[in-house]
């Protein structure tokens, strides 16, 4: 096994900065739209405003209101994930949520200058695996651009399947990891857990 490049944690007060830094980053922001109501504070450049929306959201949605930043082992930010958990009877185009699960949406976001060198797969190899680990949820969904192959790319990598009944929606598709496969997937290549 490769040696751990990334490390992952919990949104700390004091990660702000970097996160609005990335989210002014026009290359980043490029095909990772940010659909209505799902972060609810990342357009608050004012950081205490930011950060009261978020414990505001956390304490309202628990621990499957999720913002993690990716750091590589020497300490050094290099990205975030944040997943959220869907409303029952929510749509996103003709992909709806499976009703009495709980399903997580959400993505993985790197600095430019760390793209391309396999970061991004191990990055979203423990976030995913910190999503099981950590809450109840049964399924994650994700929505890559249609124009974004390495996102999508990534998150096929690490277990994810396209929905295919529907091409995109507003350019996004849909990709889905359930619980079930996430098991299955680890329980044959024992060893990547
Ligand atoms: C998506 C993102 C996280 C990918 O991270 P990354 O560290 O560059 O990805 P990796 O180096 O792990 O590459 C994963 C795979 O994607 C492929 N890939 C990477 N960039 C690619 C590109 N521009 N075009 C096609 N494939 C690409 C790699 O070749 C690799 O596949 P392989 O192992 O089959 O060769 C990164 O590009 C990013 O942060 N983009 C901006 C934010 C964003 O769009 N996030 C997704 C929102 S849904």
């Amino acid at each position: 096994m490769h040696e751990k490049r990334v490390t992952i944690a919990e949104l700390r007060e004091e990660d702000l900065p970097f996160l609005i830094s990335l989210w002014h980053t026009a290359e980043v922001m490029r095909y990772a739209d940010e659909f209505p109501r799902l972060r609810g504070w990342s357009k608050s450049d004012d950081l205490r405003t930011a950060w009261d929306k978020y414990q505001e959201n956390r304490a309202a949605l628990g621990r499957e209101y999720t913002q993690l930043i990716l750091r590589l082992v020497d300490g050094t930010r290099v990205g975030e994930s944040f997943f959220v958990p869907l409303p029952e009877r929510y749509t996103f185009g003709k992909w709806k949520k499976p009703g009495h699960i709980e399903v997580l949406m959400g993505d993985i976001k790197l600095k430019p200058e760390y793209w391309r060198k396999g970061l991004g797969t191990e990055g979203m190899q423990q976030v995913v695996r910190w999503l099981f680990g950590n809450t109840n949820c049964s399924m994650l969904v994700v929505p890559p651009h249609r124009k974004n192959p390495a996102a999508q790319r990534v998150y096929e990598k690490v277990g994810f399947e396209l929905y295919r009944e529907m091409r995109s929606w507003r350019n996004h598709k849909v990709m889905e990891l359930s619980r079930q496969r996430y098991d299955a997937i680890h329980y044959e290549h024992d060893g990547l857990r």
